[in-house]
């Protein structure tokens, strides 16, 4: 078994795509696998914590031994994650949130029409910055996924959403990211200081991760 050095802490993941419906039958989404954040939270769970995930609809199997919320929308994810992480000492954002969702989704199915059509999107709450606002002792964890200037465009994000740090991943890697059973991340700090870490499982990026949630907490004062 593990070392037990979370025992005794509160850790929210969450993970996985969210949906946006334009109407009860359409959605935009993304390709998210939620793998990395299961691989967190199961990781979160042997090392002793109690751990609430939340995830977007995903292919795989609910963990046992932690609460498992299931959402579909942005707003969704928005009132579960805020909720669970009133009482949390660490929360890891992995959900591939979506940035915009009908401004007003219609309740009955829309019929095809002669011509273009044209969507009204309003953008969702960012919910790691909510978060980032009224931060208390907790760690804040992100990601980010960027074709270019990532490491520049990951430490602007830490800094603006107050996260402590951001786990930058790449789209193009194969085998890496979206879907994939492996991850090659680079560890950015809101200060800009990074360290790209190796290409290795999901489970191993998210022993890493807590790890250095741990020693971010060990620096902070508690309440
Ligand atoms: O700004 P960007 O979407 O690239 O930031 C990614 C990070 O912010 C991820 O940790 C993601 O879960 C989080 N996020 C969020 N709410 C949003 C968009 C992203 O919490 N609306």
């Amino acid at each position: 078994t593990p070392k037990q050095d979370l025992r005794g802490l509160r850790v929210v993941v969450s993970a996985g795509p969210t949906r946006e419906y334009l109407d009860p039958v359409r959605f935009i989404s993304n390709p998210s696998s939620g793998k990395m954040g299961f691989a967190v939270a199961e990781e979160a769970r042997d090392r002793g914590a109690q751990v609430t995930l939340v995830t977007g609809p995903v292919n795989l199997p609910d963990p046992a031994g932690m609460s498992v919320v299931h959402i579909e929308s942005a707003l969704q994810l928005h009132d579960a994650v805020v909720d669970a992480a009133q009482a949390a000492d660490v929360v890891v954002m992995t959900a591939a949130v979506a940035d915009y969702r009908a401004a007003e989704a219609a309740t009955e199915k829309q019929a095809k029409v002669a011509g273009d059509v044209t969507i009204h999107l309003t953008p969702n709450p960012d919910i790691l910055a909510e978060l980032g606002r009224d931060k208390g002792a907790r760690v804040l964890v992100g990601f980010a996924m960027e074709t270019h200037a990532g490491v520049e465009r990951a430490a602007g994000k830490a800094q603006r959403k107050n996260a402590d740090f951001i786990l930058l991943n790449y789209p193009t890697r194969e085998g890496t990211a979206f879907g994939g059973d492996d991850n090659q991340v680079t560890l950015v700090r809101a200060d800009g200081t990074h360290e790209d870490w190796p290409r290795t499982s999901k489970r191993e990026v998210a022993r890493r991760l807590l790890d250095e949630a741990l020693r971010v907490r060990a620096a902070r004062p508690q309440a």
